[in-house]
């Protein structure tokens, strides 16, 4: 039987390798940690911004009513961790008002809905990479809207926690740089800022999983692994084989970033592993296989 999944924000960053991999797009010699999918498996319909306004209550009851699928993938968000600063209005009717209309809509037709959170709920100051039961303490605009989305959802809306994300299109860090870096180019960046960064493809990987079994509740993904932006990034230089990068602490970017990140926002996948079976590949191994276009 096919599962009809409409994924908003689709032509976003995750967005366009989590279609890809619904419609079993996955190129060979990528990562193969999960079960592939089959032909047929899924009927998927991405739909963008433009075709879907997700504050707009009414367009989000009409569409879902209209598509009416056995599950949602809610990607679309305000992600401009700065800007949300200055217009915490539109991140919050986006993140908090999009995220419970996508919610009730899904229930209304008996959809499984599986929306996005972010490790910047945290406030960056555990020792140890944070579970899911941790006390939240966003540090920002951002991170208020992602924990009030966390909170304007029942239970059975599976509420996935992802960091540091990035993927061969769309915007992030590991390809905002990669022409600096192939040209034999010094970039700066960050030691004290540690994470858990990880593939969107990989993340896509393990949103099949849970359009398949459907868990509810909140949960941690991330590739395996800590690093600070500055590992990334020097990983990145020795993958590509040029370039270089200069340590530097937060207090030292120029300007001053309008958001404060959380230090130390590690996610811990253990209940991932524990709970589904899902032990997903260290973040260099992913690195890799998005720099060698492998995927
Ligand atoms: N990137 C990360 O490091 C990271 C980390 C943790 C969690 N996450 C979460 O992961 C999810 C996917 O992130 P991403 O990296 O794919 O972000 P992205 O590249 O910024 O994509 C977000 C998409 O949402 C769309 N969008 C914005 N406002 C919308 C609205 N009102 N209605 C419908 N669509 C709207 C955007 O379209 P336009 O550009 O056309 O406005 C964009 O295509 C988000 O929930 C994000 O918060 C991301």
């Amino acid at each position: 039987m096919t599962t009809r999944v409409l994924i908003t924000g689709a032509y976003g960053q995750v967005g366009v390798d989590c279609v890809d991999t619904f419609n079993g797009l996955i190129p060979p010699g990528g990562s193969s940690f999960l079960p592939p999918v089959s032909a047929g498996e899924f009927d998927v319909i991405g739909v963008s911004h433009h075709d879907l306004d997700v504050s707009n209550e009414s367009m989000v009851t009409r569409v879902v009513e209209m598509i009416r699928p056995d599950a949602i993938v809610h990607l679309a968000a305000y992600t401009a961790v700065d800007k949300a600063e200055t217009d915490e209005g539109t991140c919050r009717a986006v993140n908090v008002d999009g995220t419970r209309f996508l919610a009730e809509a899904g229930e209304r037709v008996g959809a499984h809905v599986i929306a996005i959170s972010s490790d910047y709920v945290f406030d960056g100051r555990s020792a140890r990479a944070y579970v899911e039961g941790d006390e939240r303490n966003p540090l920002g605009a951002y991170g208020r809207s992602k924990r009030d989305g966390e909170d304007a959802v029942s239970a059975s809306v599976s509420m996935i926690r992802a960091s540091w994300v990035m993927g061969s299109r769309g915007k992030n860090v590991v390809r905002a740089v990669r022409d600096r870096l192939a040209s034999g180019g010094e970039v700066r960046f960050v030691t004290d800022q540690v994470g858990t960064p990880t593939m969107a493809a990989d993340l896509s990987r393990v949103l099949v999983e849970f359009v398949r079994h459907r868990p509810g509740g909140i949960w941690h993904v991330a590739n395996t692994g800590e690093a600070s932006w500055c590992d990334v990034i020097s990983a990145e230089a020795e993958i590509l084989g040029a370039g270089s990068v200069l340590p530097i602490t937060t207090h030292e970017l120029n300007p001053a970033p309008l958001a404060t990140r959380p230090a130390h926002s590690a996610l811990d996948t253990g209940k991932l592993h524990r709970d589904m079976g899902i032990s997903m590949p260290h973040w260099r191994d992913g690195l890799q296989r998005l720099l060698e276009g492998a995927e």
